[in-house]
């Protein structure tokens, strides 16, 4: 769960999950909440000086005010990113005032930092401390970074929110953030908003504009679609459509772009078929589908005991694993 007040955001989540307890037998166990130490906080109440005297000891070389941001911000995780670091140059550039690249790196990696803004105002306070200079030196190495950074852009679902189809994208797509992708998503609740391509409510469209230049700027896409009469569903077609306002791009259409693809289906006829189309799509759009595919079929191919062979979890990751590579 995450949000609230920093100070009772775990209170808030406990009185929750309690009053969820009765619907979801998941929860029926009593609450560990009381006796779990938050990330890097596996140490005594009072362990504080402890811990700074640890981390000066392993890493002399941090002035003693750093050290003790570090021990209060991270815990015990700082030496997670300090590491086997024996000099200041291990921890790379230096942003000023103790900020090293090495804490910019574990912050954007771990703790969904994005902007300077996150990291001076959100994740610490040094925004009251680096000069304007500083801060664009931390801005550039951010954008720097944001270059390198592989971008996906991830279409599927059905017009129900939480469908197999959209639930299967979803593991692709949380295996991708692991992997250090940043990822927009388009599921049910874009792809039903989306209006039909090519009319006059699809040019004004908010959802459209973001849909094109989310994939634009995408190095990859990820497509998953149900089998509906042996093919690909309306809704996710339709979104498909707009690809083709990237047709005049100087990289036209899915040029030079891995594309993961997901078929979804009672079926394994429409399955198949439907994984079938979507390459020949991916190829019309001068993409690259990944090499190996298999199509998720819900009922089994014949009247046997035989399990289905065609899982969710094997699609996701044999797809994903190709993207990736
Ligand atoms: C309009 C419609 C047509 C469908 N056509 C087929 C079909 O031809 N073959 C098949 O195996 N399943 C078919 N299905 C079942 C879907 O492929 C199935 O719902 C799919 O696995 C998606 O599951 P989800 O809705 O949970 O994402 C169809 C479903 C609908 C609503």
């Amino acid at each position: 769960m995450f949000g609230g007040k920093i100070t009772t955001y775990r209170h808030l989540a406990a009185a929750a999950v309690d009053k969820l307890r009765p619907w979801l037998p998941v929860l029926a166990t009593a609450s560990t909440t009381d006796n779990r130490p938050l990330p890097g906080g596996d140490f005594p109440i009072d362990g504080v000086p402890a811990l700074q005297q640890r981390l000066q000891a392993r890493y002399p070389f941090i002035d003693p005010a750093t050290i003790a941001r570090l021990a209060r911000q991270y815990g015990t995780r700082a030496f997670a990113w300090l590491g086997e670091a024996r000099t200041a140059q291990d921890l790379e550039q230096g942003f000023g005032h103790g900020l090293t690249q090495a804490e910019v790196d574990y912050l954007t990696t771990q703790e969904w930092a994005r902007t300077a803004d996150d990291i001076l105002w959100r994740r610490t306070k040094l925004g009251l401390r680096l000069s304007a200079a500083e801060r664009a030196a931390l801005e550039a190495y951010l954008k720097d970074k944001g270059a390198t950074m592989i971008r996906l852009v991830a279409i599927g679902g059905t017009t129900k929110p939480g469908s197999s189809t959209e639930r299967a994208l979803g593991v692709a797509v949380a295996a991708a953030r692991a992997a250090g992708a940043e990822v927009e998503v388009f599921a049910c609740t874009e792809l039903v908003a989306l209006p039909h391509y090519g009319t006059d409510a699809a040019m004004q469209s908010e959802i459209g504009a973001r849909l094109v230049q989310a994939a634009r700027s995408a190095d990859g896409v990820l497509i998953a679609s149900p089998g509906y009469h042996g093919g690909v569903s309306a809704l996710v077609k339709n979104a498909i459509d707009y690809l083709e306002d990237l047709a005049r791009d100087d990289r036209p259409y899915l040029d030079g772009r891995t594309v993961g693809l997901i078929a979804t289906a009672y079926g394994h006829q429409a399955a198949v078929s439907t994984l079938s189309a979507l390459r020949t799509i991916a190829h019309a759009l001068r993409g690259w589908p990944t090499p190996l595919g298999l199509p998720s079929a819900q009922r089994p191919i014949c009247s046997t005991r035989r399990a289905s062979a065609g899982t969710m979890p094997c699609v996701v990751s044999s797809s994903w694993s190709h993207v990736r590579s």
